[in-house]
């Protein structure tokens, strides 16, 4: 158990797609599950991905009551997430504003499925079949790109729209908009 450094955006090991977990109910894996959860909690992080510890595993946690990243944001239900396959169940799209814990300070405006299917595993091997939408939907798209290498600034169709947060929202305090 430890809060672990998160890599930034320029480090190759987040360009990886990750590799399958194996292996369920270890202590590898639950200890990997219990660093993505303090590494999160100590960012204020509404997820994490263990590509962005430098784990090149297919794990992303996410989800809280209140983020004080993403202030206006419903609760999304804590879940561990491992080799997970997203399918959509509509052709409909938001945009949405965006930060990532390895690209600080900033944030973009990200088209993403608006309803979405995922299934998976948790750390002990239970299945999870879920269907989310609006922000539950955004975060597992976001965290579940960690494991293709894809990052949000990728996603974005307008540049422009992409900026820091201090800037794009200064009613937000320092202590939220820092990461
Ligand atoms: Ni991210």
């Amino acid at each position: 158990m430890a809060v672990r450094e998160i890599l930034k955006m320029g480090d190759p090991r987040l360009l990886r797609v990750a590799q399958p977990v194996q292996a369920f109910g270890t202590p590898e894996l639950l200890a990997l599950v219990d660093d993505l959860h303090d590494t999160m909690v100590a960012a204020r992080g509404a997820g994490l991905a263990a590509p962005q510890i430098g784990v090149d595993l297919q794990v992303v946690l996410f989800g809280f009551e209140r983020n004080d990243r993403y202030p206006d944001a419903p609760p999304v239900p804590r879940t561990v997430l491992v080799n997970p396959v997203i399918s959509t169940l509509s052709d409909a799209e938001d945009e949405g504003w965006e930060g990532c814990l390895s690209v600080p300070g900033l944030r973009g405006l990200v088209p993403r499925w608006s309803r979405i299917r995922y299934q998976g595993l948790d750390e002990q091997g239970r299945a999870i079949d879920r269907e989310a939408e609006g922000f539950h939907a955004r975060v597992v798209q976001h965290e579940c790109d960690h494991l293709i290498g894809r990052l949000y600034p990728t996603r974005m169709r307008d540049l422009t729209k992409l900026g820091f947060t201090s800037v794009l929202f200064p009613e937000m305090d320092a202590q939220q908009s820092d990461d």
